[in-house]
């Protein structure tokens, strides 16, 4: 079992369709034709969408994407038409809210890594190949790999697994140029991020991006879309504790993830029955998590004022 353990009524607004609750985006088309993405304060963890929001975290999610796609902006073009508030829309929406070019969106996950955990580890460890490329022998959980990696999966509805699928796959279904523009792109933007989030003692040791094709007078380009380098579509290490060998420390999930599977909660993460609410401590730690991710990325305060 899986999906919303509540699913919320969606918030009406004049002039905009309600078009999908995604698990953690609400999404509307304006007048314009264009695309309100509306980042909540849900969270997710073992396919559910749990109970308890996370104070902050579609603001945090939102100021970070947008500060990424300004340092990237050279490499991809970005979605973001603007950061002003749809007129009639509800005062908390401010900060979490983005009008974007509605894109014709790639059906892949474009995941690069850096570092070797979570599935590519998993993958690894049963034929030393992550996403059918081959790997050196000798790589446990946090290895550095030898260079960065395009490890793409096909997404899933809510509730089901992404699926990791070869290179040859992808082309197979969005062609032979899209699938390579889309590793070139990735790896690209990964390096970058990779490189500015070390100097400020991060490591991203793997991250997931959206694509989309807009449609000019000159024919389809390529936008990255969605949310980028943010806690919920990446890991973050903090490099001083990097160790290769065992689970590293990271700034999103983990205290949630810790908090489901002890006893504490109760909860049969293999049962069919929905995760219950968290304790106020584990929210304020994983907001804490959130917040220090933002604050060290951008090397400013948070402030949530907008
Ligand atoms: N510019 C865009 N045009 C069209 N769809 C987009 C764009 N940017 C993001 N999306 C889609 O919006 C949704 C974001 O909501 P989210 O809650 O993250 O969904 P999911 O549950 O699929 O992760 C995703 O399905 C994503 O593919
Ligand atoms: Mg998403």
């Amino acid at each position: 079992m899986s999906g919303f353990v509540e699913k919320p009524e969606p918030v009406q607004v004049p002039g905009l369709t309600h078009l999908h609750t995604g698990k953690v985006r609400d999404l509307y088309r304006n007048e314009a034709g264009d695309l309100v993405m509306v980042a909540s304060d849900r969270m997710s963890a073992y396919d559910w969408v749990l109970p308890t929001e996370i104070p902050d975290k579609g603001r945090v999610l939102t100021q970070l994407s947008l500060w990424w796609f300004d340092r990237l902006s050279d490499l991809v073009p970005h979605h973001v038409l603007s950061t002003e508030l749809p007129a009639g829309a509800p005062a908390d929406w401010a900060g979490r809210t983005l009008v974007c070019k509605s894109l014709n969106m790639v059906p892949v996950e474009c995941v690069a890594r850096g570092y070797l955990t979570g599935s590519g580890l998993a993958e690894y460890n049963e034929s030393r190949t992550v996403c059918g490329l081959e790997l050196p022998e000798g790589l446990s959980d946090g290895s550095e790999l030898p260079e960065p990696i395009f490890t793409p999966a096909t997404k899933a509805a809510v509730g089901d697994h992404d699926e990791n699928v070869s290179f040859e796959e992808v082309a197979r279904q969005v062609g032979d140029d899209t699938a390579a523009l889309l590793r070139r792109t990735t790896l690209a933007v990964y390096s970058r991020a990779r490189d500015i989030a070390r100097e400020r003692g991060i490591i991203l040791a793997d991250t997931k991006f959206e694509f989309g094709f807009e449609s000019t007078p000159d024919g389809d380009r390529l936008v990255i879309a969605d949310e980028v380098l943010t806690p919920d579509s990446s890991r973050f290490w903090p490099a001083d504790q990097w160790q290769p060998g065992r689970t590293q420390p990271s700034y999103d999930k983990q205290f949630v993830r810790d908090w489901l599977t002890s006893p504490a909660s109760g909860w049969d993460r293999k049962s069919e029955t929905p995760p219950p609410p968290l304790p106020q401590e584990v929210v304020e730690a994983t907001r804490a998590k959130y917040l220090e991710a933002y604050e060290l990325l951008t090397g400013e305060a948070w402030s949530d004022t907008f």
